[in-house]
């Protein structure tokens, strides 16, 4: 398909292709009406539906949800270091972590008083090199000192998680993935969330499956899943997700006991609870994850077939089938004769919304200005993805003639 350039300029001045959107379907409404109809807001059942769904969709034994990916990160990690199964976790022990990731990652780590240790990224999937993890643990006089793994699933792409987990057990560390952005990747036919100890998800608006702003971890570790429980509330003794002390009945401490378990505290914990709307957009939008997941490869594929032939100037991302995108991702390739900042404002100007790939942490983002000195020219391939590379959107809610037209503004931008 081509248009005319008065048809584009017509087109565009009203089409605005999101990077993520969510629209309140028939489905949505009544999701919310049922949440107003049982009379409680504040975490309760819908919480604990949307809890064992989405420990269902990722075939994990538990899941615990939380009010942000953040603090779904921060739950994670402050579990591990207050179980003393593991004691090499502690404040001021080593993270290894990608230096290309949503800020939020790294400030959990730094958050939690973990230390993270960056490791450079692959060009093409964004995921970090195992090989460059063992490298660096190889390398180093002090492997008592590192504790945990955390790779990031970023855009969908899975890390190699054998590798990782190999690695993990040589070197006696845990991992932990951040599978925020991959809501139903595949690694080796198990989803991304399912292949370590802990794994966390965001759901975010723009994110797969998405509710405005919710989080979760996920394990298949009881001990686990009971401490985060009391985590997320202010570390209170009870770890019930329904108390049923309203109904005169409470399974684990007896009720002519002289406390009550829910102002009892035996952790110091967060209060990272989830509101029951948030869990009712969450459930209602499970509900259609397959469809998601397919619409979203669909137009990934679409693009990838009309932008070919900007394959000079452009890296265009992956395509496999057990990838469930979060955006369309674009790197400028090194010889281009093109600028990120002059394609982003074209595609802005005619109403093609766009990200940057979250830049390099350690040496781009002014928070983590104190570690530039030590990891500037370290990681090339994220310090290249940080400044070249960007996103627009591929979500479902982007029609056959949305897509068309952003081929169509590519077209007219490179051609
Ligand atoms: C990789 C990654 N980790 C963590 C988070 C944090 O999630 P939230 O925004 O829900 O706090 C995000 C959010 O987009 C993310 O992309």
């Amino acid at each position: 398909m081509t248009l005319s350039s008065d048809t584009i300029k017509e087109v565009s001045v009203k089409k605005r292709i999101s990077v993520g959107d969510f629209q309140i379907s028939t489905e949505e409404r009544a999701a919310i009406n049922e949440v107003l109809d049982a009379g409680r807001i504040s975490e309760w059942k819908k919480v604990s539906e949307f809890e064992r769904l989405f420990a269902d969709y990722i075939n994990t034994k538990h899941c615990v949800a939380v009010h942000s990916g953040t603090s779904a990160l921060i739950v994670g990690l402050s579990a591990l270091i207050y179980d003393s199964r593991f004691p090499k976790i502690k404040k001021g022990s080593k993270v290894i972590t990608t230096p290309l990731t949503y800020v939020a990652t790294i400030n959990a780590i730094v958050l939690t008083g973990l230390e993270p240790v960056f490791i450079d990224v692959d060009p093409y999937s964004f995921s970090i090199l195992p090989q460059k993890i063992e490298e660096h643990l190889r390398s180093v006089n002090d492997p008592e000192n590192y504790s945990i793994i955390l790779p990031v699933h970023l855009m969908g792409y899975s890390c190699d998680m054998d590798e990782i987990n190999r690695i993990a057990r040589k070197y006696d560390l845990v991992v932990l993935e951040d599978s925020a952005q991959a809501h139903g990747s595949l690694y080796k036919r198990q989803r991304t969330g399912s292949l370590s100890l802990l794994s966390i998800f965001s759901f975010y608006i723009a994110h797969n499956i998405q509710a405005g702003e919710m989080g979760a971890v996920m394990t298949d570790d009881e001990k686990l899943i009971n401490l985060m429980r009391k985590l997320k509330a202010n570390g209170r003794v009870c770890d019930c997700s329904v108390c049923t002390r309203p109904n005169g009945y409470c399974p684990y401490f007896p009720q002519d006991d002289d406390f009550d378990p829910r102002f009892v505290h035996d952790v110091i914990g967060y209060n990272f609870k989830v509101m029951e709307f948030e869990a009712a957009l969450g459930v209602s939008q499970l509900k259609k994850a397959d469809l998601i997941f397919v619409k979203r490869q669909n137009n990934v594929r679409y693009l990838n077939e009309h932008l070919d032939k900007y394959s000079d100037d452009l890296q265009l991302p992956a395509f496999s089938e057990n990838i469930s995108y979060l955006a369309y991702p674009i790197v400028i390739k090194e010889h281009s004769k093109y600028s990120r900042k002059y394609l982003r404002e074209e595609l802005e100007r005619n109403g093609i919304e766009s990200r940057p790939l979250f830049g390099c942490v350690p040496t781009q983002q002014p928070a983590y200005n104190y570690l530039k000195g030590e990891y500037e020219g370290k990681m090339p391939n994220a310090e290249y993805a940080g400044k070249n590379a960007f996103y627009i959107g591929c979500h479902q809610y982007l029609h056959k003639d949305d897509i068309e037209y952003v081929v169509c503004i590519f077209d007219k931008i490179l051609s």
